[in-house]
């Protein structure tokens, strides 16, 4: 291949790298890794309060049983130096749960033991032998009780941009003289990462350095807290997570499975091995937080929006404040002069909620776009028209334009392949061949488009080849494949002679998988540490442009660059995100008022798009997700004692392929010179957002059913 035909591989739809080495069992997962002789198994004991502290402990009858090589408790555990450590993703108000270092249960599920056996399974039985008696304290378990002195998030998130109350205008007059006005309450019920592999990981010391084979989606990250919960310099600890078997936020910060697995391993002077059931995935990591929207839209006769009210207010623990950015879309999305929004956290006996896919988006996009179907049938407008009447060029909570917004014609697209002209505006008018309701529904998407500084490093081989490296992670939307593209674009090298590597605190510092701004971040370094490598072999020989392996075998030896790219002030000067339009179609039972969803279509702009096959898999699996947030997702939380009571599989229903029609995903064309060197906007998270509401509006339009909590299940069809 030449290096004309490898420049255009940016664009093409390449299967992933990864892919043979993942379905023929040749990645290694976390829990896979074998750290060397002498691994042991740790089992967690968790907390049945919600709140109080431990009378008694008796590992007495665990000590003893089979295989069992300690078991450790707050009184027996190393003291820990716990020095402070936030990183990006971590709240920034409160304080992280010390492990085993205290007499203390602040939550439901909360680690009070682990017993450290010769095998899992002797791991398994001894910390069902562990007896803890508890000095239960008043704890807040209901999520009412919560709300009722809720606050807002606090100075630090102020610090970082998240106000508790925002907007311009005067909402309320606004609202009052409105001609046409709707309110509305919208409930979201809790909802728990499940990722198929939980959070595991192999902790083993070799003269006191550490290392740790963890299931993360930000090794540098678990490095900084494990250095900090330990007291050791960073450069003692390593981190290895080169695959990840799925993850959606949770694998952002490090939880109770990294410290204790280290904290034992270190103890019992053998490798340790933490890995969480599925139980425990429930009570020990975080998840997207309940909350309860309010929102009042006004509009005049022609659709034209006059205020928007958007009230939220959503859980988080006792110990730690975790808010995210519930409201903003509805400063922004659309035009309209007066808009107030108020935003509450609710302290309850609870773990901390973390970021879940499309965080704070997902839940506020929810809110505001049901209302909005409410308010075009209030005006008796087409779902669609009204939002088109409220597009806007310039995002109006900061007064800066978009540096590039497709929303019309994410509409106009996704609405011709959806057949949106064939719908009967009047609810329960449609019907299909099986005599099920027919509803078509609508939504927006939105998220932003952000970047962080990332290092990447490209060494180019004698032979030709290429291996780029940084620490990112690949938790599934196909790292490894387009920042190969990237590479081999750049390099003018053929994709097969370019390997990306990823997952290793060795490697140079990526910024946290997260955020959907991994190839904008890590995609500029990737580029530019190619670009670099590339200028100094062609240098070496004293060219400007030759085919790059001829250069290489030439020159004979390696020729490397590491390069560090940060965001410019662009994201300053514009308004930088991500919008979709999607709709869905249902059919409701009459009788049994069971909602299937045979299809979605969404159309998204998201700048350029680096591979179209990995960017319709992103899309389409946020799509599943928005459709388990719709129809089956709930964390039933007992309001008596705070615990999760559906926390298995089997009782926390996501969707399955049989519960999945037909998933339509196209992107439009769209080109954004504004946002990075590599003009893409992220794909990642968008993906979930407004799928709940467009399933929900499509309910309203098969049945005449307003379903305002979330999931919409048979009995409040009914
Ligand atoms: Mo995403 S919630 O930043 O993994």
């Amino acid at each position: 291949m030449t290096s004309t035909a490898a420049a255009s591989v940016v664009g093409q739809p390449v299967s992933r790298v990864d892919g043979p080495l993942k379905v023929a069992g040749g990645a290694t997962y976390a829990a896979e890794f074998d750290p060397g002789p002498g691994l042991c198994h740790g089992a967690i004991v968790t907390s049945t309060v919600a709140s109080g502290r431990i009378a008694s402990i008796d590992t007495a009858a665990a000590e003893a049983a089979p295989g069992v090589v300690a078991v450790l408790t707050h009184r027996n555990a190393p003291v820990l130096p716990y020095h402070e450590h936030k990183g990006l993703t971590d709240p920034p108000e409160g304080e992280r749960i010390h492990l085993l270092q205290d007499d203390r249960v602040r939550h439901q599920g909360q680690p009070v033991a682990l017993a450290v056996a010769e095998t899992l399974e002797e791991a398994v039985y001894a910390a069902s032998l562990v007896r803890v008696s508890y000095r239960p304290e008043s704890a807040v378990t209901a999520f009412s009780d919560a709300v009722a002195h809720a606050v807002p998030p606090g100075p630090r998130y102020r610090d970082r941009g998240l106000e508790g109350d925002g907007g311009r205008g005067d909402a309320d007059a606004a609202l009052g003289a409105a001609p046409v006005r709707i309110e509305a309450e919208y409930v979201m019920p809790r909802l728990n990462h499940n990722p198929i592999e939980p959070h595991g990981t192999v902790a083993r010391w070799s003269e006191g350095e550490l290392t740790l084979w963890d299931k993360t989606q930000w090794v540098d990250n678990v490095r900084a807290e494990m250095a900090a919960v330990f007291g050791l310099p960073p450069d003692r600890v390593r981190v290895v997570s080169p695959f990840v078997g799925g993850a959606f936020g949770s694998g952002l910060r490090p939880w109770a499975n990294v410290t204790l697995a280290a904290m034992a391993s270190r103890h019992v002077d053998r490798p340790v091995k933490v890995v969480l059931t599925r139980r425990q995935m429930f009570g020990i990591t975080g998840y997207r937080p309940r909350s309860t929207h309010r929102v009042a839209l006004g509009a005049d006769r022609d659709g034209q929006l006059l205020a928007i009210r958007h009230e939220g207010v959503s859980e988080t623990s006792t110990y730690e404040t975790y808010a995210e950015e519930q409201l903003g879309s509805s400063e922004y999305l659309y035009a309209c002069r007066d808009v107030a929004t108020r935003y509450r956290v609710a302290p309850r006996n609870v773990q901390t909620p973390n970021d879940m896919r499309g965080p704070g988006k997902v839940t506020g996009v929810h809110a505001l776009e049901c209302a909005m179907d409410e308010l075009a049938a209030a005006l008796d407008m087409d779902p669609v028209e009204l939002r088109l009447r409220n597009d806007t060029i310039v995002d109006q909570s900061t007064g800066v334009p978009f540096s590039s917004r497709s929303l019309r014609e994410c509409y106009q697209a996704a609405g011709e392949r959806f057949g949106w002209s064939r719908r009967n505006p009047r609810p329960g008018a449609m019907r299909d061949e099986r005599g099920r309701l027919v509803g078509y529904g609508c939504a927006s998407a939105t998220w932003p488009a952000m970047r962080q500084a990332a290092e990447a490093r490209a060494r180019l081989l004698p032979d030709g080849s290429a291996v780029v490296s940084s620490s990112s992670s690949d938790m599934g939307p196909g790292t490894y494949t387009s920042m190969t593209q990237v590479a081999a674009e750049t390099l003018g090298l053929p994709l097969e002679r370019v390997r990306f590597e990823l997952g290793d605190t060795r490697m140079p510092t990526a910024p946290v998988h997260g955020g959907s701004w991994t190839m904008a971040s890590l995609g500029s370094a990737v580029q530019a540490a190619c670009a670099e490598a590339r200028r100094r072999a062609l240098a070496e020989i004293g060219r400007a442009d030759a085919d790059l392996a001829a250069v290489l075998r030439q020159i004979g030896e390696p020729v490397e660059a590491t390069v560090r790219t940060e965001p410019g002030d662009e994201l300053r000067r514009y308004s930088a995100h991500s919008f979709g339009a999607v709709f869905a179609e249902v059919a409701v039972d009459p009788d049994l008022c069971t909602v299937r969803v045979p299809r979605l279509v969404g159309a998204y702009g998201v700048g350029r798009v680096v591979n179209p096959k990995t960017a319709r898999s992103q899309i389409t699996g946020g799509m599943v997700m928005g459709m388990g947030m719709a129809l089956t997702e709930r964390t039933e939380v007992d309001p008596r004692d705070a615990r999760p009571v559906n926390s298995s599989l089997a009782d926390y229903l996501v969707p399955v392929n049989a519960d999945v029609g037909e998933l339509d995903a196209v992107f439009v064309d769209e080109e954004d010179p504004h946002v990075n060197p590599l003009g893409v906007k992220g794909l990642g998270e968008i993906g979930t957002v407004g799928v709940a509401a467009a399933i929900c509006n499509a309910v309203y339009h098969a049945t005449g059913r307003r379903v305002r909590e979330l999931p919409v299940t048979v009995e409040r069809v009914l």
